[in-house]
């Protein structure tokens, strides 16, 4: 099947996200997902990565806050407006919010609970920094803070947990997110 290209996916995203922040998050959530995509599915790098940056495309867009359920399935009902026909980036999209009902099936939806969260983890280690940087954030500081639940509580360290069903351990995929958000550039 012939997946959506990122550069009409990042037209897509264009159109609907304006918010500075939301679009930080998604591009490091693409970095992340190309770098679990090299390990998971060689083939397949630029569509993971496609998955990370359409994650959220809906959160300018719905009332996520009072209705966590439809967040996902909004996103979904955009890229159909825009003629996207995609069975597989939609369940990803679906799945990377648990609250949408959707099941969890396989390897691309583990890696996008687990990678959503990370990112927003590692920004707030970073802030602990003197220079506030992701280049200067350890992978130890990645570990150690895990287990410190009440430091960036928001971060669920459940939906991170999901990575190990993708066989890889938590701490592995700590250097490898970091890795990925240390090369990407805003
Ligand atoms: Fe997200």
């Amino acid at each position: 099947m012939e997946h959506i290209s990122r550069e009409r996916a990042y037209e897509i995203l264009k159109k609907y996200m304006v918010g500075e922040n939301y679009l930080q998050h998604s591009l490091a959530v693409e970095a992340i997902m190309k770098k679990l995509a090299e390990r998971l599915a060689p083939d397949e790098v630029e569509f993971w990565g496609v998955c990370g940056l359409l994650h959220d495309l809906d959160e300018e867009h719905c009332d996520w806050k009072n209705h966590p359920e439809v967040h996902g399935p909004k996103s979904v009902e955009i890229l159909k407006s825009e003629g996207v026909e995609d069975e597989i980036l939609f369940n990803t999209i679906m799945a990377h919010n648990p609250d949408s009902g959707k099941r969890i099936e396989s390897m691309i939806e583990h890696a996008i609970i687990a990678a959503d969260p990370m990112s927003g983890f590692i920004k707030a280690i970073a802030q602990i920094y003197p220079d506030k940087k992701v280049s200067s954030v350890k992978p130890k500081s990645v570990t150690k803070r895990f287990k410190e639940t009440r430091f960036a509580a928001g971060a669920n360290r459940e939906y991170m947990m999901h990575i190990e069903r993708c066989g890889i351990p938590y701490a592995e995929f700590a250097e490898m997110a970091l890795d990925a958000m240390k090369n990407f550039t805003y």
